[in-house]
């Protein structure tokens, strides 16, 4: 029987194939591409929270306090070895940040609660944590130095973003976001949203009218003279965030306690603290700053910062975003000098700012805060805006409120 032989059957043009093998092959390589990218090359951020014992350290609660002197002088020499470890090891391009939350002492030892931030790829994280573990176990097995601390007690867990940063918005004076940048401003700038948490401003009929600073959920502190016009709670909100307008978190007052020696028109004793209607809700942009002891010192060339959303000049406008100022504190007597503010500083004041002017607070930073970064960055109140003569002026720094001078008088109002 005959057939034809089609010898053109409906075939595929070359063409056609090599464009059908190079889309698969492109599609297979933009895939692996991405996966090899996601897993080995892009980097997720983990948070961890740990312990460890410290051994041979006596009993004392004042470990437990998070701003006495043993807390700290304990939490820098393990922050300390934390950070050396950690970036003389093998992952030091993964390390982020290392910080010691809280101190809980027991029968002669110390347990230290740690916190964590590492980077790396999805594919590395297992090894990563692993690596974590053996260079902390590491570190404590080490007793180089006058510790002892304790490798078996060493407890390491993986936590979530959001626990971490409560974590850290829990404790006073911490930021939540690093940055490798601190304050290289000179003058006075714009603040960014998150550095300066525990300013609020306190409004009058929803208009700024002062600063304040949060010292806890329910507690703020301030200048006595911003109750000048009324010291009718109901006239008064408090708001936070780096912008005035619109107010971010609005918060209404309950009472307001001021100071029982000061006196209308005078400069003495210029404090009060505010207690709101509810508790405020800490998060990465708002929560408390810590309040030194009252033994405490900040001796005159010290580096401070004040911030508000005072007058950019004397008499002149007024900024929408929040303002700093990097300021120095001056020693009470240049202060009293007769140039200067003429023996009219008292030791319960202290001068910031520059001999030579230019940078200043000014009207309408009343009752904000003048804080100090210990060697941890962990910010203190030092200051509260109270007064000076106008603003910037040569000779004529700004005086604050000293708060080491009331510290007690806080804890007698707040408990705190
Ligand atoms: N008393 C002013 C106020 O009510 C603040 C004064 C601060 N002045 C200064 N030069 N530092 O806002």
């Amino acid at each position: 029987m005959y057939r034809p032989v089609t010898t053109s059957r409906t075939s595929l043009s070359p063409w056609i194939i090599a464009f059908i093998v190079f889309g698969v092959f492109g599609v297979l390589g933009i895939t692996i591409g991405l996966l090899v990218h996601f897993l080995a090359v892009e980097n997720t951020v983990y948070y961890y929270q740990g312990s460890f014992k410290v051994l041979d350290t006596p009993y004392n609660t004042n470990y437990e306090r998070e701003t006495s002197s043993e807390n700290n002088y304990l939490s820098k020499i393990l922050e300390t070895k934390m950070v050396d470890a950690f970036q003389s090891s093998s992952i030091y391009r993964q390390y982020i940040n290392s910080q010691v939350i809280t101190l809980v002492p027991d029968n002669n030892s110390v347990t230290a609660h740690i916190w964590l931030i590492f980077k790396a790829p999805r594919s590395m994280k297992e090894p990563t944590r692993r690596k974590i573990e053996s260079i902390l176990h590491q570190m404590l097995s080490n007793h180089s130095g006058s510790l002892t601390t304790d490798s078996k007690s060493l407890r390491l867990v993986e936590i979530s973003k959001v626990n971490a940063e409560k974590m850290i918005n829990n404790r006073c004076g911490r930021r939540a976001r690093m940055s490798a940048t601190f304050d290289r401003v000179k003058g006075g700038s714009s603040a960014r949203e998150g550095d300066w948490p525990w300013q609020a401003s306190l409004k009058i009929n929803g208009r700024h009218y002062c600063g304040a600073s949060l010292i806890s959920d329910r507690y703020l502190v301030t200048a006595a003279h911003c109750f000048r016009k009324t010291q009718n709670p109901k006239n008064y909100t408090v708001s936070f965030g780096t912008k005035v307008t619109p107010p971010y978190m609005r918060h209404y007052v309950q009472q307001i306690i001021i100071h029982e020696d000061y006196i209308v028109g005078e400069h003495h004793d210029d404090i009060a603290v505010v207690m709101l209607t509810e508790k405020v809700i800490f998060n990465n942009d708002v929560h408390r700053v810590c309040l030194p002891e009252a033994t405490q010192s900040f001796p005159p060339g010290e580096g401070v910062v004040v911030t508000g959303w005072g007058a950019l000049s004397y008499n002149g406008e007024y900024p929408v975003l929040l303002q700093k100022a990097p300021v120095k504190i001056i020693d009470t007597n240049t202060c009293n000098s007769r140039e200067a503010y003429n023996g009219a500083i008292q030791d319960t004041m202290l001068c910031a700012g520059y001999i030579e002017g230019n940078i200043d607070a000014c009207q309408g930073d009343s009752g904000g805060p003048l804080v100090h970064p210990n060697s941890r960055y962990i910010w203190f109140l030092v200051g509260i805006v109270s007064w000076g003569a106008e603003c910037g002026k040569v000779n004529k720094p700004g005086v604050y409120v000293r708060v080491t001078a009331y510290r007690s008088w806080i804890a007698s109002k707040t408990g705190i």
